[in-house]
C-alpha cells in the first residue's frame, strides 16, 4: 500500500469518512483563486454546520499555492500539493488527534520517536498556553528538550475565520546525530504535520470568540512526508515524480542531475497547469485571475523548456503532461475525463506564446544589451506585444543582474483598459472566503439568476461556475448565443420579481438520488457526497449548495445586470450587481 492510502487507510479504520478531493477552483469562496488547504472547502463545518459524513473526516485535498510561484526551483517548493488531512467536527480534541497523528507515524510508517520534536503553542493575552497537548506529548515519550513552545502556533487561513492553537510535529532529517534539544529554526528539523485545535472564530474586527464546536483541522503536505519516507531530501526524487522526471529527461535527452532547476520547474509549472486545466471550472489561459496563473505557469514552463535544449515546437509538454495525468489519475477521475481539454489548453497557449517569444526574447536582449534596466515603458512593452507576463521580464533580469520597474509597470497596467482589475489588484495573496451579508445576498440572487436563465433562455442553460465578491456576482453559464437585449430584460425582471415576492429560502438534506430526482440543480453532481443539502427558493429554485443563504429573497434589494458576454466557447458569462 502506498503512503497516500495508508493515510486513508489508517483514518478509515479509527472511524472517519473519505470525502472527495474538492476542486482546486472553490466554487463559493471569491476571496482566493485557489484552495491552499485541506480545511478550506469544510470551512463552513468548522463554523457549525452539519456535515453530511459525519463528524469524523478524512481526505487528500488538491492545493494550489502560487505567492511564491517565482521560487520553485528548489527542492521542496511546489505550486501544486495534495494535503492529508483528518477532521474532528466537535467530535475528538486534542488527546486523540494527537494520539493519531502519533500512532500513523510511528506505527505505520515507523519513524523513530527519537527523530521527532513538536512545538505547541505557548499562549497570549487572550488564550492560555496548552499544556493538554504538551502533557499528552509526554505521555507518548516526546521529552520536555523535544517540545517548543512557541507564540505563533496559532493557525488560521486569511485574515479571520475559524482558528486556534496548533501543534505541530517535526522530523529530523539529516545524517548527523540527532540533538538532545529541539531547536525548530535549526532547518535540519523539517515540519511535517499540523494538528490544528479550531476552537475559536476569529471575526474581520479582530474580535476572537468561541465557535459552537471544538475542532481538529490537521494537514500533512504529502511529497514532505514521502520525501521523509522514501528517505530523500529531494521532493522531486521521490516516487510520485519518478515517471514525470524521466519524461522530461527523454524530451530534453538531459539527465536530471546537473539540469536540476529548470526540470524541477517544467515539471512543477505543467503539474499543476494539468490540474487547474482540469479542473471541473474549465478555466483557460487568460489576463486574469485563475486564468492568468495559469498561463504564467505554461509560459514559464515554456522558458525553461527552452532553456533545456528542447524544441518547444514539438509535443514536449503533451508527453509530460500525459505522464502527469497518467500518475495521478487514480486518485483524480477529472484528469482522464479532461486529458483532452488539458492537452489543447497546453497546445493552444504554447503556439500563441511560441509565436511571440523569439521576438520577445530578441527584444529583451536588445534592450538590456547595455546594461541598462527595465523601465516601465519597455516592461508594458514586452508584456503587451509579446505576451511576457511581469515575472517572466523579473526573472530574465534577475538572471542579468539587471532591475525591472514593477511598480510603473503596474500603473500602466491598470490604465490599460482592457485588463480586468482584479489582476493586479493583489487578489493572488491567500485568504479566507468573506461570507460577509452582501456576499450571502450575492450567493442567493446566483441562485435566482441560474433559475430565471432556465425560464428565459431554456432549459439548456446549467452553472458553469460562480465567483462573488463584495461588489458584484459572476455567473457562467452553459448558452449557445449571446443573449440578446429583451432576454437580459427578463431575465433581470424574472429575478426581480421573485425578490419582490419576499420568497423563502429553506434548506434540506436528502439522499444524492433523491435531489436528482427532485429536478435540484447542480455544477459536478459527481463531486457530492451521497447525502447533501439542497437549498430551495420558494417553488422556483432548488440547487445543491453548502450556503450560506439569506432567508427570505425580500432583502436582495434590486438586481441589475451590467455586463454579458462569452467566457469561452458554449458558456457566456454575466456580472451583476444588487443595488
Ligand atoms: N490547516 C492547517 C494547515 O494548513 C492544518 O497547516
Amino acid at each position: 500500500m502506498n503512503l497516500k492510502d495508508s493515510f486513508i487507510d489508517f483514518f478509515v479504520k479509527n472511524g472517519h469518512k473519505l470525502i472527495p478531493s474538492a476542486p482546486v477552483v472553490p466554487e463559493n469562496d471569491p476571496s482566493v483563486l485557489f484552495n491552499t488547504a485541506g480545511m478550506q472547502p469544510l470551512i463552513p463545518y468548522l463554523m457549525g454546520e452539519e456535515h453530511p459524513y459525519g463528524k469524523r473526516l478524512v481526505d487528500y485535498q488538491k492545493c494550489i499555492r502560487t505567492n511564491d510561484l517565482d521560487e520553485v526551483g528548489d527542492k521542496t517548493h511546489h505550486t501544486f500539493f495534495e494535503m492529508l488531512g483528518n477532521w474532528s467536527l466537535g467530535d475528538y480534541f486534542k488527546t486523540e488527534s494527537i494520539n493519531y497523528s502519533f500512532d500513523f507515524l510511528t506505527r505505520v510508517l515507523n519513524i523513530p520517536v527519537e527523530r521527532l520534536a513538536v512545538t505547541v503553542f505557548s499562549g497570549n493575552e487572550q488564550i492560555p498556553r496548552d499544556d493538554v497537548s504538551a502533557d499528552v506529548w509526554r505521555s507518548l515519550g516526546i521529552k520536555d528538550s523535544r517540545i517548543a513552545f512557541l507564540s505563533d502556533n496559532f493557525w488560521i487561513a486569511g485574515e479571520y475565520g475559524p482558528c486556534g492553537g496548533d501543534s505541530e510535529i517535526f522530523y529530523f532529517r539529516s545524517d548527523d546525530e540527532v540533538p538532545c534539544v529541539f531547536d525548530p529554526d535549526d532547518d535540519r528539523w523539517v515540519e511535517i504535520w499540523n494538528n490544528v485545535f479550531m476552537e475559536f472564530y476569529k471575526s474581520p474586527d479582530g474580535t476572537i470568540t468561541e465557535l459552537p464546536k471544538k475542532n481538529v483541522d490537521t494537514g500533512m503536505g504529502y511529497e514532505r512526508i514521502l520525501a521523509v519516507y522514501e528517505g530523500v531530501t529531494d521532493n522531486y526524487k521521490t516516487s510520485v515524480w519518478r515517471n514525470i522526471i524521466k519524461t522530461i529527461e527523454d524530451v530534453s535527452s538531459k539527465s536530471y542531475d546537473g539540469n536540476e532547476v529548470s526540470m524541477r520547474i517544467v515539471a512543477d509549472h505543467i503539474r499543476t497547469a494539468v490540474f487547474i486545466a482540469a479542473d471541473n471550472a474549465m478555466i483557460k489561459p487568460s489576463n486574469t485571475d485563475q486564468g492568468y496563473i495559469l498561463r504564467r505557469l505554461i509560459r514559464r514552463a515554456i522558458r525553461h523548456a527552452k532553456k533545456l535544449g528542447i524544441d518547444i515546437n514539438s509535443d514536449w509538454d503533451q508527453r509530460i503532461a500525459n505522464a502527469v495525468i497518467d500518475e495521478y489519475k487514480r486518485y483524480y477521475v477529472e484528469l482522464e475525463q479532461n486529458r483532452q481539454v488539458v492537452l489543447d489548453v497546453l497546445q493552444m497557449e504554447k503556439e500563441k506564446f511560441n509565436r511571440t517569444l523569439e521576438k520577445g526574447l530578441r527584444e529583451f536582449y536588445k534592450r538590456t544589451r547595455d546594461g541598462h534596466d527595465i523601465d516601465a515603458d519597455c516592461a508594458f512593452h514586452l508584456y503587451d506585444t509579446y505576451g511576457f507576463p511581469i515575472e517572466l521580464t523579473v526573472e530574465l533580469a534577475c538572471e542579468l543582474g539587471l532591475k525591472v520597474d514593477v511598480s510603473g509597470f503596474k500603473e500602466r497596467f491598470k490604465e490599460h483598459q482592457s485588463l480586468s482589475r482584479t489582476a493586479s489588484a493583489g487578489k493572488f495573496k491567500g485568504g479566507l472566503a468573506g461570507n460577509s451579508e452582501i456576499e450571502t445576498k450575492y450567493h442567493t440572487a446566483t441562485h435566482l439568476l441560474n433559475a430565471a436563465l432556465r425560464v428565459v433562455v431554456g432549459s439548456g442553460v446549467h452553472q458553469k461556475g460562480s465567483n462573488i465578491t463584495p461588489e458584484r456576482m459572476r455567473f457562467d453559464f452553459s448558452c449557445d448565443h449571446k443573449l440578446t437585449d429583451c432576454e437580459k430584460r427578463d431575465v433581470e425582471d424574472l429575478v426581480n420579481k421573485w425578490i419582490g415576492d419576499g420568497l423563502s429560502v429553506t434548506k434540506e438534506e436528502m439522499s444524492k438520488e433523491e435531489a436528482i430526482k427532485s429536478g435540484a440543480e447542480c455544477m459536478f453532481i459527481e463531486k457530492y457526497p451521497d447525502v447533501v443539502t439542497v437549498y430551495k427558493i420558494g417553488d422556483v429554485s432548488r440547487e445543491l449548495c453548502g450556503g450560506p443563504h439569506v432567508s427570505n429573497t425580500s432583502v436582495l434589494g434590486t438586481f441589475r445586470i451590467i455586463k454579458e458576454e462569452a467566457c469561452s466557447a458554449g458558456v457566456r458569462r454575466i456580472k451583476a450587481v444588487l443595488e
